[in-house]
């Protein structure tokens, strides 16, 4: 049965590509606006993401709206053929703002307020600035709604988790802790254990979250930091739904941002978005930067249940970033671009379509540069890739069906940075841990999705969950029946320690009834230093083929089988004899335990018998090289296999069929050879 998402709007069936536009800086020249208009159909764009810092030229004083500069551009686009995701402002503040009304500025935990500056620093709470918002907002809605060219709104730009310690913030907080516990200080104190230090809170109005001792209380701040950002995003899109209701609306999530639990976030926002900046080139093996990449893509497609996501901003060259970084390569624009469409997204948008010429992005990479032609190797790559996305939109709307999910929670990352970190130090490394867990899939072409601890389990053959430290409210159950039933799940060491407030569980780890699921008992745990390591050795005969010895690093527990089969033990240090992996048959499941970090080389020994046992399947049945992955994207009739070498150096795959490679309309031969960080698009009927 065919199933494919609609597409992220009817107005325009295709895969997108465009990026950050400005014209807002370039008023004064509109001669550069019409030289824009040529390039980007040279450049084969179709959407523009305009107005996102333009503010102080839509509203230049308090009242006063300016909308000349912006008709003029919308019209231009459309007589153009070019679509628009127009911003609203809110990423930036205006200056006549922040001195009218200070509340709008951040306020320091020290009780200060920020002066005006940069960007992404206003307060979440202040109802002045969500009036303003709202008030900008429904002007762009009401004047653009209809627009032919308008596609989607971008709102505001990158959210973050920042902290405001303004008295609005604290009000919010606290009746947001107040309904949190019922309206029973008690309980919060409990849940807090704030008898240690004497910290117990007399009074709802004493809490304020400043200390960073108290793991409970940080981590409810930063749940209130999500949802008040949560809040203050519905405040802003109120206007634009109720104006301009068919008008998609999404915000460009971040790679790096761990302070928004982006799940919750993606809930409020009609497609997901990001924006993806890898360090290429930084190692000679750009390898580990790929999968790091497709690690992240891989969560944004999840986030949705598997509906395409918009890559909404890339750089074309090379970002600025106050240090040393390196252009890409040749091909790799074309390829770093594909691998997103390969994961799931329908756009390749970039920051920025044209250099600013002063400030703090005028050298950050352009489609278009300070020479303004369209005669350099920049523009020419652009143009390629321009060229390849129009073959590729019969993919729009296609998405990816992992039999795999690798769980890798905010809270639990916040919970491990809070509360673990303590005795973990520089070992905690949750992020890391997960990617580790992530790569033998992407290096043996099996797709994953990147799922939370809230999400449903069944669809899965096997479940990963590295260091599951907290665990929220009823993850353990959902755990417990899935294996119960037949799933297979990867837990490790330090798993099922503390529950949401960051509570040490009682009875023995893994807690909340993980112990008697995977068989096992997590009795203490030792920490090594970076030049330190650990022999673990399979045993004989294990029941999963398990060859082998191999050097743990960072992090070993001292467990003990309680039922479960003892699959590799330790050979060194004073655990010598314990077991380092455990397998636990539960109802019809398997629960895998793993107790200690494990190198690349164990994981892939690991994993590939464990996608045997399970039956996974590559989405190409042949060798591939290092460096080189498969992902595949599918409507369920047809299969889009997208085979990409991530190496400067090419490479042959010897390929199980004939098949059409939709970016050169050519039949492959039986070894088919992938140029340096080349790709192919393979057209084959789905399996299944
Ligand atoms: C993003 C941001 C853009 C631009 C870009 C530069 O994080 O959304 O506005 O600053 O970085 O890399």
């Amino acid at each position: 049965m065919s199933k494919r998402f609609p597409p992220l709007s009817h107005k325009c069936p295709r895969i997108l590509h465009g990026g950050d536009y400005n014209p807002d800086q370039w008023r004064h020249t509109p001669e550069i606006w019409d030289e824009d208009m040529r390039l980007m159909k040279l450049a084969g764009c179709n959407a523009m993401s305009v107005g996102i810092f333009a503010w102080s030229a839509l509203e230049p004083s308090e009242g006063r709206f300016e909308f000349d500069w912006l008709d003029q551009i919308m019209d231009k686009l459309a007589d153009n053929g070019i679509y628009v995701v127009l911003g609203t402002p809110s990423g930036s503040k205006p200056a006549w703002m922040s001195h009218a009304y200070p509340e709008v500025c951040r306020v320091n935990p020290d009780g200060t307020r920020q002066p005006h500056r940069v960007r992404h620093n206003h307060c979440r709470t202040s109802p002045v600035y969500r009036e303003k918002c709202q008030m900008i907002n429904r002007k762009l809605a009401e004047r653009y709604g209809d627009h032919p060219a308008l596609l989607l709104w971008h709102v505001s730009n990158e959210y973050n988790g920042g902290d405001c310690h303004c008295e609005h913030c604290y009000q919010a907080f606290r009746e947001w802790l107040k309904k949190r516990y019922n309206y029973d200080l008690e309980k919060l104190n409990y849940a807090y254990w704030s008898s240690f230090w004497s910290h117990t809170f007399p009074d709802w109005d004493y809490i304020e979250p400043i200390d960073s001792t108290m793991h409970g209380l940080m981590l409810d701040w930063a749940r209130f930091k999500t949802e008040q950002t949560i809040d203050f995003f519905n405040a802003e899109i109120a206007p634009l739904k109720e104006v301009a209701p068919d008008i998609p609306v999404t915000t460009n999530f971040m790679t790096a941002c761990s302070t928004l639990d982006y799940w919750a976030f993606a809930k409020a926002v009609d497609i997901v978005s990001w924006d993806s900046y890898p360090a290429w080139h930084e190692t000679d093996d750009d390898s580990a930067e790929a999968a790091r990449t497709a690690l992240v893509h891989d969560m944004n497609r999840s986030m949705k249940g598997g509906k395409p996501f918009m890559l909404m901003e890339s750089v074309p060259s090379i970002p600025t970033r106050d240090c040393i970084k390196k252009r890409k390569k040749p091909g790799m624009h074309y390829l770093s671009s594909l691998q997103a469409i390969a994961h799931g997204s329908d756009t390749v948008q970039y920051f920025q379509w044209r250099k600013s010429r002063g400030c703090k992005e005028k050298f950050h990479g352009a489609v278009v540069d300070h020479a303004g032609t369209e005669h350099t190797r920049v523009f020419r790559e652009v143009s390629e890739l321009g060229q390849a996305l129009a073959e590729l939109d019969e993919v729009a709307g296609t998405t990816v069906s992992p039999e795999v999910a690798l769980i890798q929670d905010y809270q639990n990352d916040w919970g491990l940075d809070f509360g673990a970190r303590v005795f973990l130090g520089e070992n905690v490394k949750y992020r890391e841990e997960c990617l580790a867990h992530y790569r033998p899939f992407w290096e043996a072409g099996v797709p994953v999705d990147i799922i939370d601890q809230t999400c449903a389990l069944d669809q899965y053959q096997l479940v990963i969950a590295p260091m599951s430290y907290m665990l929220r409210p009823g993850f353990a159950e959902r755990i417990r029946n899935y294996v119960y039933q037949g799933g297979t799940v990867v837990l490790t060491y330090w798993s099922g320690v503390v529950d949401e407030t960051d509570l040490c569980l009682l009875g023995g780890t893994p807690g909340g009834g993980l112990r008697e699921v995977f068989g096992v008992w997590e009795e203490e745990s030792q920490n090594y230093f970076p030049e330190e390591s650990v022999l673990i050795g399979a045993k004989d005969n294990n029941s999963l083929g398990m060859e082998g010895t191999y050097n743990a690093v960072d992090i070993c527990s001292v467990i003990h089988a309680e039922g479960a089969e003892v699959l590799a033990e330790y050979e060194e240090d004073y655990f010598a004899g314990s077991p380092a992996l455990t397998k636990n048959d539960y109802g019809s499941g398997k629960a895998y335990y793993m107790a200690c970090r494990n190198q690349a080389d164990f994981l892939r020994e690991f994993y590939n018998r464990l996608m045997v046992d399970r039956s996974i399947q590559s989405v190409l049945k042949a060798e591939l090289p290092e460096g080189v992955t498969a992902q595949k994207r599918t409507d369920g009739d047809t299969a889009y296999i997208f085979v990409m070498n991530f190496n400067e150096t090419e490479k042959n795959i010897e390929l199980d069929a004939a098949y059409t490679d939709i970016l050169t309309g050519k039949t492959t031969a039986s070894t088919a050879t992938l140029g340096g960080y080349g790709v192919m698009v393979l057209k084959d009927r789905a399996q299944s």
